[in-house]
């Protein structure tokens, strides 16, 4: 088979690697507080074939799914275009010490995008892992997933957590990866058999870089510092008093957070017993939490969260960064394919993945 990099170049690569999407479970927003998290990767991939460029310092490259050829001079800011994740992994890599010769670069993906499960975390940690094989880098698959984060802020100037890098490039499929953001301490966790995690787009594209994520992270330092602690992470339920009583909206944003991570950490308890219903009612109040405290849905996603409800979900809630984008949804196997047709015709604007 004819691969995107011999299409773009007419020769074949010298590496090539995959990575995944991701769905969070539970844990929303409460990475970039040193909180817990619960994401799963989903079977959406991003591939990423690499080659020695021919022109000094530059990448060259191809996109299957924009259909773009282009290229970009090392040392060259953001633009705005799907090139940014690729020239980003290789400025910070150059940043770091690392020699990065002239490249080519392919990509494919089947990762719908705008649906907040991540490509651009999954374009990332393939990048990475592609070069890291070719120029054989020293690179663990922490640090791996550290650097594309630091692509992802630093150079595409999205202010994002670790999760989402974190997951594409140390999950394992069909587990969950519980996260302790503050201490590193990981393991995966069952889901739940019997169940499937079903992803389902609003049909509202997210947009986070000039969304209200910056504002969120924002308003989270502004509550830590009313609070005196570090982190939110750091607030738990003997702290809901003091958190009750700061102003709008520093309250409901610090309950988001300490609610959250006690939910995680009460999700991760009820799959280990393999308790689903508990796992599905801590979905729905999470939903609540970001709805209501956080305020990063949008009325298509909570009209979507309501109809998996009502047809049958043991679970559902916003899933990602929000302001649009996907649900997921805890539903029975057996009950998966009238569930699916009952909320597509209630809502018809959606798309389960
Ligand atoms: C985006 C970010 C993540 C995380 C989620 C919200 O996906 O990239 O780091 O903050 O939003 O949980």
């Amino acid at each position: 088979m004819t691969t995107a990099f011999e299409i773009a170049f007419g020769t074949g690569a010298a590496a090539s690697a995959r990575a995944p999407a991701r769905a969070n479970l539970l844990g929303e927003h409460t990475d970039y507080n040193e909180g817990y998290v619960l994401p799963t990767p989903l079977p959406f991939w991003t591939g990423v074939e690499v080659g020695p460029g021919l022109v000094a310092d530059t990448v060259e490259a191809y996109s299957v799914h924009f259909q773009d050829r282009c290229q970009r001079a090392y040392g060259v800011a953001k633009q705005g275009d799907w090139l940014d994740y690729v020239a980003g992994c290789i400025a910070i890599l150059r940043q770091r010490g690392y020699v990065v010769p002239a490249l080519r670069v392919a990509v494919e993906t089947n990762i719908p995008m705008g649906a907040g499960v991540s490509s651009s975390a999954a374009l990332e940690v393939a990048t990475l892992r592609a070069i890291r094989h070719f120029l054989d880098l020293p690179i663990d698959d922490t640090e791996l997933a550290l650097i594309g984060q630091a692509a992802e802020s630093g150079y595409v100037g999205m202010p994002c957590g670790i999760m989402d890098q974190m997951v594409s490039s140390l999950g394992t499929l069909g587990q969950a990866l519980f996260l302790d953001i503050r201490t590193r301490e990981r393991r995966n966790v069952p889901l739940p058999a019997g169940h499937r995690i079903a992803v389902v787009h609003s049909g509202v594209s997210h947009q986070l870089v000039d969304g209200g994520y910056k504002q969120r992270v924002e308003e989270c330092h502004a509550a830590a510092a009313a609070l005196g602690v570090p982190w939110l992470r750091d607030v738990g339920p003997a702290d809901l008093a003091r958190i009750n009583a700061l102003p709008e909206p520093l309250n409901r944003r610090a309950r988001h957070q300490m609610t959250e991570n006690q939910r995680v950490l009460q999700a991760v308890t009820a799959l280990e017993a393999h308790d689903v219903v508990r796992f599905g009612r801590l979905m729905c109040e999470s939903h609540a939490s970001q709805r209501d405290d956080y305020k990063v849905s949008v009325p298509a996603v909570d009209a979507l969260v309501e109809a998996a409800m009502r047809h049958g979900a043991l679970g559902a809630r916003l899933t990602g960064g929000g302001f649009g984008g996907s649900i997921v949804a805890l539903v029975a196997d057996d009950a998966y394919a009238r569930w699916e047709a009952a909320v597509r015709a209630e809502c018809p604007a959606c798309r389960p993945l």
